[in-house]
């Protein structure tokens, strides 16, 4: 079987690394892809969505796999489902779990999802005047994509008015044109992860991701900074409520809308003295969840994915290794802000012969024969361990053994349940 991924992050490699194991595949491209995707599997370039039908059918590719959400907002699923091409990855229609946080929230309300209480603005006025009434902390969100930056978490009323200024004037385009405004929930957050065919639906594992750019969570938000996996705090009972109380009322709930969801349903969570409750939906696995969570993942991953797309997801069974999986993001300096480009980094074969360590490659080209630095996130320094202090003293060894001096990371990734 010939599978191709769409994507070009730490994420995509992730799943490449695991989908080229499978007995089933014979080949496996990826559309971009990146530095370190190209030593796994065979990088092509990324066109239109005729373009990749064009590219499927030249190939004879049985299978494509999406890894990023805006693909699946623009309905490049629904554009190679109607070329008969089976595809991992909900509809557009299915993925407004993810493009409006607005969508969400009323499905939610419409069939009872535990989630934070909210209400939608798309006069601004109206948005201030609520703030005021409910005061802070509260929280505001572009309703649209806005590449994880359209969440404030306003700790005064002040920063909330502002925050609805700020969006509402078109700080993120039209995903700004409607906001939510949310009650602030407190708790720990989770990334749990469930694959689903549209009427059954399987746990796929849980993590814990690190989303300020500095150690203590400190500084500006980041798309990650480092995860690992399974979360502790996700017991057998917790589990099963998410399962009961979240995601399978939302896989219900989108089948009667005739839209049904396949996929993955990644659920950010808040456990919140009450229970869990539903922060966000994305349509796709996260990053850099992912590169924990296939670092454990121990069943062929190619059966789970195509059965998302063809049915039949209750016979798949899912084993992961009882181990710990930690990642650590290893970033340009700079980033979250501006950073450079096209520094050398060094170091990567020897930090890879570290047993039970594999680095992903998120921002990185290969040229003359050297690994480059082309984005803000780089790398995904990922070991397995007996327990998750294992795994972090491993990954941190694997990641001082790269010599990359534009680059930096953050030194406590787990250590906060450790
Ligand atoms: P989101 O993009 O919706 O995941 O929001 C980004 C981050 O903002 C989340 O990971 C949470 O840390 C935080 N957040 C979002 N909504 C809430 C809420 N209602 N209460 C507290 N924190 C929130
Ligand atoms: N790590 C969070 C995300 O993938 O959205």
């Amino acid at each position: 079987m010939k599978i191709l991924i769409i994507g070009a992050g730490g994420r995509e490699h992730a799943l490449a690394w695991r989908i080229k194991q499978s007995p089933l595949v014979t080949h496996v491209f990826c559309a971009p892809g990146n530095g370190g995707i190209s030593q796994d599997v065979t990088n092509v370039a990324l066109g239109s969505q005729e373009d990749l039908v064009k590219f499927c059918k030249k190939e004879a590719i049985d299978f494509v796999v999406i890894g990023p959400e805006t693909p699946l907002v623009d309905g490049l699923t629904d554009t190679l489902n109607a070329n008969n091409i089976a595809v991992f990855g909900p509809s557009a229609k299915a993925a407004q779990l993810e493009g409006s946080k607005g969508f969400t929230k009323n499905l939610c309300r419409k069939y009872n999802i535990p989630t934070a209480a909210y209400e939608c603005f798309d006069e601004m006025d109206l948005a201030l005047d609520y703030i005021k009434k409910k005061g802070a902390p509260i929280v505001i969100k572009a309703d649209g994509l806005a590449a994880g930056k359209g969440v404030v978490v306003a700790m005064t009323e002040a920063e909330a008015l502002a925050a609805v200024r700020e969006i509402m004037g078109g700080k993120f385009g039209s995903a700004g044109a409607t906001v939510v405004i949310e009650e602030f929930m407190e708790g720990e957050e989770v990334s749990f992860f469930a694959l689903t065919d549209g009427t059954e639906a399987i746990e796929f594992g849980s993590a814990q991701d690190h989303k300020r750019v500095g150690d203590g969570d400190t500084g500006p938000n980041t798309g990650g900074m480092g995860t690992y996996a399974p979360a502790p705090i996700m017991s057998d009972a917790l589990r099963k409520r998410v399962m009961d109380e979240i995601i399978l009322p939302t896989v219900n709930a989108m089948a009667t809308e005739k839209m049904p969801f396949k996929g993955v349903l990644f659920a950010g969570l808040m456990i919140t003295k009450t229970g869990p409750k539903l922060i966000e939906y994305n349509v796709r696995f996260g990053d850099p969840e992912t590169q924990s969570l296939m670092m454990r993942l121990e069943s062929d991953l190619v059966p789970a994915l195509l059965a998302c797309a063809r049915g039949g997801l209750k016979k798949v069974e899912i084993k992961f290794k009882k181990e710990a999986a930690l990642c650590v993001v290893m970033a340009a300096k700079g980033y979250p802000g501006d950073y450079k480009k096209g520094s050398i980094i060094k170091g990567l074969d020897k930090a890879s012969m570290l047993a039970n360590v594999k680095i992903f490659h998120a921002g990185t080209e290969m040229k003359d024969g050297n690994i480059i630095a082309t984005g803000g996130r780089v790398l995904g320094v990922t070991a397995l361990g007996a327990t998750i202090k294992d795994a972090q003293a491993l990954a941190y060894k694997a990641v001082d053994s790269i010599d990359w001096p534009e680059g930096f990371c953050r030194r406590d990734i787990g250590s906060k349940v450790i």
